[in-house]
């Protein structure tokens, strides 16, 4: 019989002018424009997670293909052995108390509704942080009881530079989790994209990131007086409060499947040819990664498992010791594209072939 399965990725359909959030320097949190209530809906329903789109068009297909072709052919049912999570993407874990108590309690509501069977939990870029925040928080027999493993798709445990771009140019974030043209102009405003700003633990102190004529190079140290001189106090804030949410990216202690594309430009840097042209038109360096997110940063699961971590043709970063008994299984799909992989047969053959393991199917 099948272990259950749940999905825990963004998820939030609204009307994209009211997507705003408006910063509360006092409260340190984030409220929507005035008016406006935003709801996440079907929680537990795979839905909402298998289409952005309510209309269930092709361009807003999300899950749908795995669940249909990796998860469905195995007996997995929706909403029954399959449920969708949910949440308000634009928000950062520490904004989200309630979606992980109310995720923590569909894990385990999934599991005995099953008999008593460990879930999967399965993730999709900022999914893959979400899920860690969560089990960083859990005791280990709680895991070791309810969650059988975790697969995550290109998640960003390092965080991206196109994160950081994006809150200079502001323009698409091409996107942790959605198709860009329904996210423009909300993603300055998100706590979410400075959850996601490059990570201190993946890019050194000496790594300039961002380099601005008459103004000065800026490295992963550097926030605060990037978002000085771009007057934006609220990027600087946002930064304070979610820099340090994945403590040292500390193991999972679950079985891992990490599976991410390679080989797809991915902004590694940019510069301003002048000044004038700061903050909105960057000139952009490209390298490895999976075209959103960096390939340092997609490798990141690889610490748990005590690899020697290789960035690069001459650098070398030290491992600190977050490694984990678990297993740890590391998937490179080259070519595939942050959002392709969601859609990719080789990648829902793999999950195919993970699931009848997990379950002893031959
Ligand atoms: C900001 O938060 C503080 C503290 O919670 C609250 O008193 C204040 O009314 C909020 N400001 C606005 C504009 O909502
Ligand atoms: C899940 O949500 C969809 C769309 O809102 C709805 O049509 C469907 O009935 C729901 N499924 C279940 C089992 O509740
Ligand atoms: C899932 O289906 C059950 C009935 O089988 C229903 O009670 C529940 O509301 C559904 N959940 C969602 C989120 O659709
Ligand atoms: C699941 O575990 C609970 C608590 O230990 C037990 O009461 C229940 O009978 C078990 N259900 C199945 C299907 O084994
Ligand atoms: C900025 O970094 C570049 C190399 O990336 C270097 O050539 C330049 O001197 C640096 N400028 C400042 C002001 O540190």
């Amino acid at each position: 019989m099948n272990d259950s399965f749940i999905f825990g990725l963004p998820s939030v359909l609204f009307q994209i002018d009211n997507v705003r959030l408006i910063y509360n320097f006092t409260s340190r949190t984030t409220t929507n424009s005035p008016g406006v209530t935003i709801r996440v809906p079907g929680f537990g329903n795979t839905t909402s997670v298998e289409f952005l789109d309510p209309s269930e068009a092709s361009p807003g297909h999300y899950f749908n293909h795995i669940v249909t072709t990796s998860l469905l052919p195995l007996g997995y049912v929706r909403n029954e052995t399959v449920k969708g999570v949910p949440y308000d993407f634009r928000k950062a874990p520490n904004e989200l108390h309630q979606f992980f108590l109310d995720f923590q309690a569909l894990v385990e509501s999934t599991y005995r509704e099953a008999g008593n069977k460990s879930v999967v939990l399965m993730t999709h870029s900022m999914g893959g942080p979400m899920a860690l925040y969560l089990l960083h928080r859990v005791k280990q027999s709680w895991k070791d009881k309810y969650v059988r493993a975790i697969v995550t798709l290109g998640a960003p445990w390092g965080g991206s530079v196109k994160a950081w771009k994006v809150f200079a140019a502001g323009d698409d974030l091409g996107v942790y989790v959605l198709p860009a043209h329904t996210l423009r102009g909300m993603q300055r405003t998100s706590p979410s994209t400075a959850f996601l700003l490059p990570s201190t633990l993946f890019w050194e102190k000496d790594e300039v990131l961002v380099s601005v004529p008459g103004k000065g190079n800026y490295t992963v140290h550097d926030y605060e007086r990037f978002f000085h001189d771009m007057e934006f106090p609220e990027g600087a804030a946002m930064r304070q409060d979610t820099g340090s949410l994945m403590g040292q990216l500390e193991a999972p202690g679950v079985e891992v499947f990490c599976l991410h594309g390679q080989g797809v430009s991915t902004v590694e840097s940019f510069y301003y040819k002048e000044d004038k042209y700061f903050p909105d038109r960057p000139s952009l360096n490209y390298g490895n990664g999976d075209g959103t997110v960096n390939i340092r940063s997609l490798r990141g699961c690889l610490r748990w498992a005590g690899k020697r971590l290789r960035i690069g043709p001459k650098r070398r970063i030290r491992v600190e010791g977050t490694k984990q008994s678990q297993p740890v299984h590391h998937q490179e799909f080259p070519g595939i594209d942050h959002m392709e992989i969601l859609k990719d047969d080789s990648v829902s053959d793999y999950i195919t072939t993970v699931m009848k393991t997990i379950n002893n199917i031959r």
